[in-house]
């Protein structure tokens, strides 16, 4: 995916009028599978150390993140998402900004972690952020969305996403996403992308999972 598309799309889809529903939306439209992506990355991550949370959004993981006992960060490009985010949380630092270029230093994370970011970001510009602010022996995960690969898979995730577009019509705020989060998943090389760019950045311990009906994927490697 572009640069420039990816981040058009997370402009649309991202903004103070839907903030305040995304927490509800993430979890009935996924059928609390966002819950259980979410634990897994937890897991993927054992030891205490300091996080950084890319595309943090209204902080469902970074929540997590800090109540497992880590040092949490987060950014966002939405300024919307992080104002609920400052509702619920205190003590989590967060800022507004792109994942491509990150207001941290050098070496200063031990685990760079995102939910639903991949798809809209550039990401040789993402994996050499991540590479420079991880420590060594540090841990980088991604997750997002992808388009099943099993015929099976693929109907039944095409049927989810007419019923996914009706509802829109009824939820003013989504009708955007809802619209076009297909196509755009569809059209996200970001699976089948990231892992060559992460060994070819220098990153080793790749490892590449795709989960619940081939409907996400979770992507790890770890900084020499
Ligand atoms: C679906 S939300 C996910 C939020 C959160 N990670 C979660 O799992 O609930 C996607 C988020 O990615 C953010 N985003 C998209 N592209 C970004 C980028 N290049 N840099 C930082 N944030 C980005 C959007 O602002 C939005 O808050």
């Amino acid at each position: 995916m572009e640069k420039e598309t990816g981040y058009l799309h997370a402009k649309g889809f991202f903004n103070e009028f839907n903030a305040s529903s995304y927490d509800n939306i993430v979890k009935f439209t996924t059928f609390g599978q966002d819950h259980v992506w979410k634990k897994k990355i937890l897991k993927m991550i054992p030891k205490k150390g300091f996080v950084l949370d890319l595309a943090c959004g209204t902080g469902i993981l970074t929540s997590l993140l800090q109540d497992k006992g880590h040092v949490t960060f987060g950014i966002d490009l939405t300024y919307g998402y992080l104002k609920i985010l400052k509702t619920k949380r205190r003590g989590l630092f967060c800022v507004n900004g792109i994942a491509e270029v990150l207001p941290f230093k050098n070496n200063y994370f031990d685990y760079v972690v995102s939910s639903y970011l991949p798809k809209y970001a550039n990401l040789i510009h993402l994996v050499d952020e991540c590479f420079r602010v991880l420590k060594g022996g540090g841990k980088v995960v991604f997750h997002d969305f992808i388009f099943p690969n099993r015929v099976v898979f693929r109907k039944l995730w095409k049927f989810y996403f007419k019923i996914l577009k009706r509802a829109g019509r009824y939820i003013k705020s989504w009708n955007n996403v809802f619209n076009k989060l297909d196509s755009f998943i569809m059209n996200s090389g970001w699976y089948s992308n990231l892992p060559e760019i992460l060994f070819n950045k220098g990153f080793t311990n790749i490892t590449s999972e795709s989960i619940t009906f081939e409907t996400a994927a979770v992507i790890s490697a770890k900084k020499p």
